[in-house]
Parts: C-alpha cells; structure tokens; sequence
C-alpha cells in the first residue's frame, strides 16, 4: 500500500513534460527498482508516532529522489564508474555523462522543492543540512581512496554516518520534527542504522553476487572501508551490534511498526 502510493507519486512528479533526455534519465533511475527502504521508513516511523501519510508523502518521495540523484552521480567514471545499478545499466551508460550529470542535479533539486512544499522551515533546514552532509561523506570517500594506512577506522567511521547515515537520520526525525517532537535521539539512531547499512552494503561487494545485489561487486578495491580495516567477520559483528542496538531502542520506545520493518528488512539488507 505504501509503495504503491510512493510509485505512483514519483511517476506523477516526474512525468516529462518537455521530451528531454534528461527527464527520460530522471525516469529511467527514479524507477529502475530501488528497494524504497528510506521512504518507506519515513511513512513506517510516522504510523507509528500518528503522523498521517498525506503529511509524510512528500518527505518520503523528497528523500527517495535525493537518494536516486546522489546514486546516478556516484555511479559516474570519475566517482565509483559502476556500470550497474538497481540491475539494470547504470544512468550514465544509457544516456551519456553530461545527462547523467543532469539527470542527478535534476532529481536533487526536485527533492528539494518537495520538501518545501512542507512549509515546515526546520524540516528544510535539516534536509539542507543532511544534503550537506551525505556531500561530505562522498567527499570523505573519494579523498580516502588509496590512503588505507593513514586512515583510521574512526574515520572511516564518520564517512559512513555522512554519506548514508545522515539520510537515514533524516527519514527517522523528519516525522518527530513535524510532530513537534524532540528528536535528537532517532537522529542519533538513524544515523547508527546508515552505519550498519553501509557495512552490509561494503560487505556485498566482497561476498555478494550480482544477481542478488544487481550492481557491480568487487568494485570496492581502491576504496577504504570497514570491512577491509577490520576484517570480513569483524565488520559483520560491528554491523550486527548496530543493527541490533537499533531494534533494541525501537521496541524499548514503543516504536512498534518501525522495528517490525527493520526486523523484517535484515534478510533484505543482509542479502549477498
Ligand atoms: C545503496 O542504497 C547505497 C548505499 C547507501 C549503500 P540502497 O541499497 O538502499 O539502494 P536502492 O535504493 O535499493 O537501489
Ligand atoms: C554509498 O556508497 C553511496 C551514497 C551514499 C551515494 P557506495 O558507493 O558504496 O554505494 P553503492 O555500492 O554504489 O550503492
Ligand atoms: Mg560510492
Ligand atoms: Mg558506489
Ligand atoms: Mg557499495
């Protein structure tokens, strides 16, 4: 039901309206078949606190299209040159680099003016912010490559809380904030849960296949991540103690439907 109303919104929103690649591009990535765990997260958490999807359905589209842009521009050859994604060819192999390029400013401007149409100052606020910081964490990302010996895990730490946990941070306080809730700690949890993902996500490219991950693996071999610095089994154990610290919080606070669908996702997130 969810997903069905986020499906049909994003075609709605994206449907072209002057015959240009670029907005076949928006298309062709915004539909290729993502999984939706942030968007379904957002109206997920927002069931749970009473916050009505009619309130959280542009939130969870903004959140989804701004995670679609930073993926077309992080497939792109001077980023991570993945040629897969979502199991179909990458953006940029269809359409060409420059409407790659396009396409991504596109659907990250798109999502912003979702977002607005809120009029929720603080929410624009914070997802100026976590746009700022998903930007860092890529930075951190592509700055590390090759410097393995002189970055700490720490540090690699810290790139995976920007560059995918602070989306996730989002999704999890976007519905306590328009519920004028405090929600210091289900950002602090969202962006733990970005962390585990992020290990997982590094994990499938050494293990995994790309029938079930549907992009390229091995791809990960100039890159720094935990995995490397701690080993296969250690960073299994770190992803699952996040993970787990996560659901532990989830069912204390009462956030019944939210650790249902994260319990339910493991399976999912765990897939190689
Ligand atoms: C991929 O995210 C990028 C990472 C943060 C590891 P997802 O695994 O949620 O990708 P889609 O949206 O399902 O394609
Ligand atoms: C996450 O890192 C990407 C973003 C936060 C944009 P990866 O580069 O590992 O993601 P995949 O493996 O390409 O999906
Ligand atoms: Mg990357
Ligand atoms: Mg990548
Ligand atoms: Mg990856």
């Amino acid at each position: 039901m969810k997903r069905a109303t986020i499906e049909k919104k994003m075609k709605e929103l994206l449907k072209p309206h002057l015959g240009l690649l670029t907005e076949d591009a928006m298309v062709y990535s915004a539909t290729a078949g993502g999984k939706r765990i942030r968007p379904l997260l957002v109206l997920t958490v927002g069931e749970d606190i009473g916050v009505e999807e009619e309130h959280l359905i542009d939130v969870a589209i903004a959140v989804e299209l701004f995670h679609t842009a930073s993926l077309i521009h992080d497939d792109l050859p001077p980023i991570d040159d993945a040629d897969f994604r979502r199991g179909k060819p990458s953006c940029h192999r269809v359409y060409g680099e420059g409407i790659a390029l396009l396409a991504g400013d596109g659907l990250f401007f798109l999502a912003f003016s979702q977002i607005a149409k809120v009029k929720e100052p603080k929410l624009l606020e914070e997802f100026s912010e976590t746009a700022y910081k998903l930007l860092l964490g890529e930075a951190m990302d592509v700055e590390f490559e090759g410097r393995e010996e002189e970055v700490s895990s720490e540090m690699i730490e810290k790139m995976y809380s920007l560059k995918t946990g602070a989306l996730f941070a989002f999704c999890f306080s976007a519905p306590f904030l328009l519920k004028g809730l405090d929600h210091t700690y289900v950002k602090k949890l969202g962006e733990r849960f970005g962390v585990a993902f992020q290990i997982y996500d590094d994990l499938k490219d050494v293990l995994g296949s790309f029938e079930k991950v549907g992009k390229d693996v091995g791809k990960d071999v100039k890159k720094v991540t935990l995995v490397k610095k701690l080993g296969v089994q250690k960073a299994k154990q770190l992803a699952d103690k996040y993970y787990e610290g996560v659901l532990e919080v989830l069912e204390s606070e009462g956030l019944r439907k939210t650790f249902d669908f994260l319990k339910s996702l493991k399976k999912m997130v765990e897939e190689k």
